[in-house]
Formats: structure tokens, sequence, C-alpha cells
């Protein structure tokens, strides 16, 4: 081979791991630009805006289902405050997470540290639960002016912050932001719809009952069709697959000196990405998918596995690639969930499948599964009588694996033999489970399809 055409072939494959990185980055990073939603973050925005610029205070929520691009929007706000020196050096921000900050002692904490008060001293906060809130809110509350600096308080998932006991940090924050004692924003960022709900009474009653919700597919126009929304799918996926080029090489902020796609060959792969873009085969699988799942990350996480095919043999993205990234996304973790029951647990489940399909979807406890388990289990030679303790336990078990949902509220009235349950799978993932579970004895297996035994 010709050193020369030795070069050609080192280019082009340098250039295709380069557009792996490239993409892979793109697709994965967080965004800081918000599309759509342009209502909700001008709202949020002007917020915060109040409680700098003006000491007002403010409380709200932010509500949206998970990927709907809560946590971009917040960001994209506070990057947009943060480029005003005034911000910049008159608001303290105090971020805090539901899964990181389990406890008020530990949100608070946090809070006192990420607030630079003086009960710091390097990176450690001194004092008790009761002393660091006093003392929080002493600062707070007080007409210090150096210490009233506006506040904002961000707390993502929360809803989980409404487990902590007595809800004091929520109960405290929401007072302050009420009472206008000082200038505080206190902004809750949930997937839960029913939030509110979670609150108790006094924490409640002294919040502002602002809430701004976040719906994919909502992009701002009304009257928006489904269709117009897949539409901007199909855009996003052009999108993030695509690589600067001539047209827009210093437009992209994912790009980054450690490497620089060749703008011929970003030219190139681009307009291959268009071309695949009207591929028949692909556009319905992307539809299909749609339909199924609109959250955004979920679709990121497709991108990513598709595009991590790219290597020097495998060079350009083909429908097939996507057809197997979404084959791995939909391996369904409640089927794998079944594979390690016992057989016993299984058939408790095809128990459950039968008396959920009899019943069209009504609510099933122990009682009426146990029945139809024993009229299964005398009929057949194939498995081993077993005692009522132990079907409870395997219940049990089924339940705490979060396959059944108890409704009602828990009635501590009740036997637990007759708490009503949901059953969280369908007749499809049972069947697949029944398919899929080495060894299963042949009655069993054949028991899933048939109700009347
Ligand atoms: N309107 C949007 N503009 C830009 N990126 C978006 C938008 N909606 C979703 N995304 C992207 O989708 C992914 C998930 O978004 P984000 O993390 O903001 O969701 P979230 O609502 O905070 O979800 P969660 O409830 O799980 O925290 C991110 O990669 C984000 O960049
Ligand atoms: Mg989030």
């Amino acid at each position: 081979m010709s050193a020369r055409k030795d070069m050609a072939i080192n280019f082009q494959d340098n250039m295709v791991l380069l557009t792996k990185k490239y993409l892979k980055r793109k697709i994965m990073c967080p965004e800081t630009k918000l599309r759509h939603h342009v209502k909700e973050r001008q709202h949020i925005l002007e917020l915060m805006k109040r409680t700098v610029e003006l000491g007002e205070s403010n409380s709200a929520l932010l509500i949206g289902p998970r990927g709907s691009g809560k946590t971009t929007l917040v960001n994209s706000v506070m990057k947009e405050l943060s480029s005003t020196k005034y911000f910049k050096e008159n608001a303290l921000i105090v971020n805090l997470h539901g899964l990181v900050h389990t406890d008020d002692r530990l949100a608070l904490k946090d809070a006192t540290r990420q607030m630079q008060l003086e009960n710091v001293v390097g990176d450690k906060v001194f004092g008790t639960f009761a002393e660091n809130l006093s003392f929080l809110l002493e600062c707070l509350k007080s007409g210090n002016k150096k210490k009233s600096k506006p506040c904002i308080f961000l707390l993502d998932e929360f809803d989980l912050f409404c487990n902590h006991h007595n809800q004091t940090l929520l109960y405290n924050l929401f007072d302050v932001a009420q009472s206008a004692q000082a200038p505080i924003c206190v902004l809750g960022i949930t997937c839960r719809l029913d939030v509110i709900e979670l609150l108790e009474k006094r924490v409640k009653s002294r919040f502002s009952h602002r809430q701004i919700f976040l719906f994919p597919g909502d992009n701002g126009a009304s009257e928006q069709s489904t269709i117009t929304a897949f539409d901007e799918r199909l855009k996003l996926f052009q999108h993030l697959l695509s690589v600067p080029d001539d047209e827009n090489i210093n437009l992209d902020e994912h790009d980054c000196e450690d490497f620089t796609i060749n703008p011929q060959f970003g030219a190139t792969w681009n307009k291959y990405i268009e071309k695949l873009v009207s591929n028949v085969t692909l556009v319905n699988l992307l539809k299909r998918m749609y339909q199924l799942d609109v959250n955004e990350r979920t679709f990121r996480n497709f991108l990513a596995i598709a595009v991590s095919s790219l290597d020097e043999k495998h060079q350009t993205l083909e429908v097939n690639d996507f057809v197997e990234a979404s084959k791995m996304l939909s391996q369904d973790d409640k089927i794998l969930i079944l594979e390690g029951l016992s057989v016993l647990e299984l058939a408790l489940i095809i128990a459950m499948k039968h008396e959920t399909e009899t019943f069209e979807g009504e609510p099933l406890n122990f009682e009426t599964v146990f029945n139809r388990y024993m009229k299964f289990a005398n009929q057949t030679s194939s498995i081993e009588s077993v005692q009522r303790p132990v079907i409870m336990k395997a219940f049990e078990h089924i339940k705490n694996l979060e396959l059944l949902a108890p409704v009602g509220g828990t009635n501590s009235k009740s036997e637990k033999e007759y708490q009503y349950y949901k059953f969280l799978l369908t007749p499809q993932q049972v069947i697949e489970a029944v398919k899929n579970y080495p060894e299963l004895p042949t009655d069993v297996k054949q028991w899933v399809n048939n109700s009347y035994q």
C-alpha cells in the first residue's frame, strides 16, 4: 500500500473516532440552553430577579415528569443570572438535593456551608442541628445588611424533603419567605404532580402555591399535535448527530481544543445524517419509541448506544445500529427480576396474572391469590405442597420487589391477608418471563396460558 493511501486511511479512521467522541459528549453532556418552555423559564427568571434586585421573597414549585428539562431550565436561568455582576456580587445560591441531603441535619449543614456563614471554619460546620437552624434563621431574618444578602434556595427532588422529620426545614424556609423577613426565593423541583399533597398543613399554608408545570412536547405553540411534537424529536435527532462543518464551525459549544473535526469530513457526515432522517424504517422506529416514551433522557441514551457502535471498522451509523440500540434499551428490567424468583414465587405471579385478568384489573389480595394457587397445586403432581406461611413469605417477597402496589392506604384493622394490591406486571411480561425461566416444570409453564386450571 502506498504511503499516501495509508495516510488517507489513517485520516478517515481518526475522523470517525473524533466524531464518535464529539457526538457522545454532545449527546450526554447537560445542555445549558433550554429549548421551548419560554414562558415557564421567564416566570422563574423573574421570580429570582425580583428577589435579588428588589429584595422580594418568593416560593415556587417547578413540576414536570422525568427528563422534561426541569434541571436544564433552572441551570439555564442560573447561568443567565450569573452573567450579571450585580447578581454575582449580591446573591447567595444554596443548592440542595433530596437524594444527597437525606435529612434536615445534612441539608442544614450544607446550606450553612454554602452560605459561608460564621459558624463555618474552613469547610467544616460546627454546632448541633438546633443551633445550626436557629443560626441560619437568625442570619436570614436579621436586618444586618451584610448578612441579609438575597438568598436563592434550589431544592432538587423536592418531594424527598417532605419525608424529613416534621418537615422542619421546609416549614422554616417557607415561613421566612412568606413573612418576607429576608429576601429569599425557595424553588422546589420535583416530578411528583401531587407534591402539594405531601406538605403538612402548617407547611402548606406557608407556601405561595405558585406551581409551574413543564410538560414534554409542549413547545410553546398552542394546539400542538403529536405529529409536530414528533417532528421536533426528528429535528433533535438530526441536531444531536451532526458535527461542526464549514457552515457552523464556531457555533458549537461542544467543540473543544483537544480535537477538531475536519470541516469537509463534517459536511459529508452531516449530509449523510440528513439523508438518514428521511429513511422510512428509521422514522417508524423513532415514532414507535416516541409513542412509548417521550422522555428525552431515554432518547439521548438510545442515541449514545447507537453512536458507540462507531469504530475503525464501522465508520457510519446505519439504520440497523439504531434498531439494535432500541433493542438494548427496551430490555425489560421487570422480566429480569422475575427470572431470579423461585418456582413457587413465579407460580404465585402466574396466579396474580390470572386473578388480574379474570377480574379485569381489579386489585387482589393474598387470600385470592392463595386460593387460586392451591387449586392449581392440588391438580398437579409437579409442585410440592407447601405450608401457608411459606406461601405468605413468597407473597411478601414479591411485594417487596415492588411488583405489587398497595391500594386504598394501609388499613391497620384489616389483616395483611386482606390488604389489597394492584398487580404491576402486564400479562406479556409474565408470559415472557415464564418462557425465559430455565427448567420450569411443564405444568407451571402451561398454566400461564390457561387460567381455567
Ligand atoms: N427543553 C429542553 N431543552 C434542552 N434540553 C432538554 C430539554 N428537555 C430535556 N432536555 C435534555 O434531556 C435530558 C434530561 O433533562 P433534565 O435533566 O433537565 O430533566 P429533569 O426534568 O430535571 O429530569 P429529572 O426529573 O429526572 O431530574 C438532559 O440531557 C437535557 O439536556
Ligand atoms: Mg432533574
